[in-house]
């Protein structure tokens, strides 16, 4: 029988056409780096899924790990939808540590920028607490597709957390 979730013969939905540059699977070229002015500098590996089921939407996760011991760390997974006619995008993002956040932005030819909208967290999350992101995607002219994530949180200003590159696999 036919997997009822596998709809990679359906078309993308036009809503979402200029977002077809990230479909797919996208492993890291090579670990990424993390850091915030009050924790000790790590690498990480991680992989991130775009794919859709012909809605005017893109549905995303993406699983970093370890960069040595492989053991997975920080995981998100959500949805991507465009403004009719615009060239605004948003993220509704889903992350394993208790937050939950809408990203929204803009995409300039293949690069998205976005800023966090609107955060909540469970009751009982770690702190300090988030209360900024702000998120670039980037496919490079060389193919490859470059994250940065600043933050800002409790006690300290916007300030770069991540920085990534990953190639088509
Ligand atoms: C620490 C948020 C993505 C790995 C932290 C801290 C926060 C945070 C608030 C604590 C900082 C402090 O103690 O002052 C976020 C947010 C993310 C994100 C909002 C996504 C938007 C990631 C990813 C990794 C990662 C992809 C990759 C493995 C770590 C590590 C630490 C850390 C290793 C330090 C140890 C720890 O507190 O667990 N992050 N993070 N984070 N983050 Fe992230």
């Amino acid at each position: 029988m036919a997997c009822p979730f596998n709809h990679t013969a359906v078309e993308l939905n036009p809503a979402v056409l200029p977002l077809e540059w990230l479909l797919g699977t996208w492993e890291c070229d090579e670990p990424g780096e993390g850091c915030f002015p009050t924790i000790k500098p790590f690498r990480y590996t991680e992989t991130l899924h775009f794919s859709h089921v012909g809605q005017p939407v893109i549905n995303f996760m993406f699983n970093a790990f370890h960069a040595e011991s492989k053991k997975p760390l920080h995981r998100e997974c959500g949805f991507i939808r465009m403004q009719p006619a615009t060239n605004r995008v948003a993220f509704i993002i889903a992350q394993n540590s208790g937050l939950v956040e809408i990203e929204e932005g803009e995409l300039t030819a293949q690069q998205l920028t976005l800023q966090s909208r609107s955060l909540a967290r469970i009751s009982f999350a770690k702190k300090p607490h988030v209360q900024q992101i702000c998120r670039v995607f980037q496919l490079r002219p060389d193919g490859k597709l470059e994250q940065t994530v600043s933050m800002a949180t409790d006690s300290q200003p916007l300030t770069q957390h991540l920085q990534i590159t990953y190639r088509r696999s």
